[in-house]
């Protein structure tokens, strides 16, 4: 039986690809390598923990024994690289491990494949990678330009992974999705944090003038679309996954209240980000080419995540009442 491997499997993606990818793929066996940082959570892939096609097992993509004992026993085919330090915030505030994980992760990821000729290595990347775009769209050719510690490691990972296929032949694919949002998301992530904010009858924080904008896809249409690429991506080449989906944060937080039947007077501006990105965009017509289109509008995904937080209240409580109420104070203070 041929084996894949998904780093970061237990987070919010990676958690929601590796569930699609079981059931679609019986034949072969998925392999989940996760270290459960405060964002991975073993729960996230209850579902799918007692088929017969797939593993999870604990460990760090840094360490390299670990690593290339997992390749030893299971000769990947394929590898997703999803593990990665993911908020922006949280980058902000402390950037080394973001440099650790997300950079030098993927470069021993990235020798493993070399040493045990894996047939095909996607690397997760991020729109972030190209920085803030006042006006049109961004291509797969466009520049970049990341502007805070996480995007400058997400693109730092994606070179790495771009230079093993220029340099060693791996078969490198890189995609660059924008915003996800959906089930199993981290509430530190602005629609989680809202959602569950207003259910508890909490403050809304909206960073600045509220106007900063971010293209929404459905996480479901983002695996998909991982799906594809794997299917009929080509080597040595950068996809991006957008969903035409460009939306105000004030607008996203208005939304979320009347979803919630909660008044807008909850939404609270608060101090800005640092160097905060006003716009992300993509232009996906590449993805398109390959037959890939994103299916879920904003308003139905949005009313669907909405009924999951609140219909699984007992996920997102018991994180938040774990490490989160210490970032959370950190970072919003008294905001109740
Ligand atoms: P997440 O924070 O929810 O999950 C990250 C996962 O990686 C967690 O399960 C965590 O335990 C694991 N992890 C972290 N460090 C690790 C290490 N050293 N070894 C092994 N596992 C480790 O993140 P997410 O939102 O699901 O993002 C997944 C990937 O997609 C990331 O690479 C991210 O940069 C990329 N991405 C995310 C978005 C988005 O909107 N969330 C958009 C585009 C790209
Ligand atoms: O664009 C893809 C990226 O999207 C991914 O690569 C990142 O991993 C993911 O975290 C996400 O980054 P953002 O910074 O865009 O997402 P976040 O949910 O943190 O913020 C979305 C917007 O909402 C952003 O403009 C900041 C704003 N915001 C966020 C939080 C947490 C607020 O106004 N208030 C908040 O409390």
């Amino acid at each position: 039986m041929k084996a894949c491997l998904i780093t970061g499997g237990a987070g919010f993606i990676g958690s929601n690809f590796a569930r699609m990818m079981v059931g679609r793929y019986p034949e072969t066996h998925w392999v989940v390598l996760d270290k459960l940082t405060y964002a991975g959570r073993k729960e996230n892939l209850s579902e799918i923990e007692k088929k017969s096609n797939f593993s999870f097992v604990r460990g760090d993509i840094v360490d390299t024994k670990q690593v290339e004992r997992l390749f030893e026993e299971y000769r990947f085919e394929n590898i997703f690289n999803f593990a990665a330090e993911t908020h922006v915030d949280r980058s902000i505030e402390s950037p080394g491990q973001f440099i650790m994980t997300d950079v030098y992760g993927a470069y021993v990821l990235l020798e493993a494949a070399r040493k045990y000729e894996v047939k095909k290595f996607i690397q997760i990347s991020t729109d972030e990678v190209y920085g803030s775009i006042n006006e049109g769209s961004f291509s797969e050719s466009s520049p970049l330009m990341p502007r805070n510690p996480y995007s400058a490691s997400k693109a730092g990972a994606e070179r790495m992974a771009y230079s093993y296929f220029a340099t060693y032949q791996i078969n490198v694919i890189i995609t660059r999705a924008s915003n996800n949002y959906g089930p199993y998301q981290y509430p530190e992530k602005l629609i989680p944090l809202f959602i569950t904010n207003a259910i508890e009858g909490m403050d809304l924080p909206l960073y600045g003038d509220g106007k900063n904008i971010r293209d929404w896809i459905y996480v479901e249409d983002h695996v998909d679309a991982l799906d594809v690429v794997l299917k009929y991506g080509k080597s040595g080449e950068v996809y991006n996954i957008g969903a035409g989906q460009e939306l105000e944060n004030r607008d996203v937080a208005q939304m979320i209240c009347q979803q919630l039947e909660i008044d807008p007077t909850h939404i609270k501006p608060v101090k800005d980000r640092l160097g905060h990105d006003r716009r992300y965009s993509l232009n996906f017509d590449k993805m398109k080419a390959l037959g890939w289109n994103p299916k879920k509008d904003f308003q139905t995904g949005l009313a669907e995540t909405v009924s999951w937080y609140r219909d699984n209240q007992e996920w997102w409580k018991r994180i938040k009442s774990g490490e989160y109420k210490e970032y959370y104070q950190r970072m919003y203070g008294h905001q109740r």
